[in-house]
């Protein structure tokens, strides 16, 4: 095992939205330069890869839950002419995720709680880093659901550390037993180089 940097130690033992909103107002003018460069973060990337396969119209609109400075939604206006929204809790990691561009439109959203967002909105909700300790929980997946159109997609993220500890897996089960969706792709990828972790990367067809 690698290691963990303190600042990255804090983000992962957050207890509240204000352990967030403080901790990620520290971290987000130097997250990318860290997460990229030094981290070695292959998440972002390689999810952008797989949902591509799965959306192969131009003009999906696609929610980046838990968007951060908005590395997945650089990523995803450079694979396709997607458009892209944005949910964040972190209002320092929104404006910088505002600076690059790339998204229609960006909103501070609680994603641990019911969304105000309108049902079968969205051809496909990406939530990559999001889904681990201390940050959103499984439940979240029913709002993911709620809000992305029949024949959409869910792409998450969860690292590896979290997904033992939480019920994704009987969750994941319980979603198709009630014919809500679909398990595409559930593969165990590289997370984070320099931690040498690992993480489920999961794609959901919504039925
Ligand atoms: C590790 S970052 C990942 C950001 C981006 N998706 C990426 O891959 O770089 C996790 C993000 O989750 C956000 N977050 C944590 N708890 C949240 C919550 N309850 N609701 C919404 N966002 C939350 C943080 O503010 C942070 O921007």
């Amino acid at each position: 095992m690698g290691h963990r940097t303190e600042i990255h130690d804090k983000v992962l033992n957050a207890k509240s939205l204000q352990d967030i909103s403080e901790a990620y107002g520290f971290w987000a003018t130097t997250y990318d330069q860290d997460l990229l460069d030094n981290f070695g973060y292959q998440a972002p990337a390689r999810s952008v890869e797989l949902l591509s396969k799965y959306l192969p119209m131009d003009e999906a609109l696609v929610l980046d839950a838990g968007c951060g400075t908005g590395l997945v939604g650089q990523l995803l206006v450079k694979a396709r002419k997607f458009q892209i929204d944005g949910v964040d809790y972190s209002q320092s990691m929104l404006a910088e995720a505002k600076a690059k561009g790339c998204y229609r439109a960006l909103q501070q959203v609680d994603l641990n709680q019911p969304l105000r967002i309108a049902a079968d909105i969205y051809d496909a909700v990406i939530c990559i880093g999001t889904f681990t300790l201390g940050h959103v929980q499984p439940d979240a997946l029913h709002e993911m659901l709620r809000i992305t159109k029949s024949g959409g997609q869910i792409c998450f993220t969860v690292r590896d550390e979290f997904w033992l500890k939480s019920n994704f897996g009987s969750l994941l089960n319980e979603l198709e037993q009630a014919s809500q969706a679909e398990l595409s792709e559930l593969q165990t990828i590289d997370y984070i180089l320099s931690e040498g972790s690992k993480c489920k990367l999961v794609l959901l067809t919504v039925l």
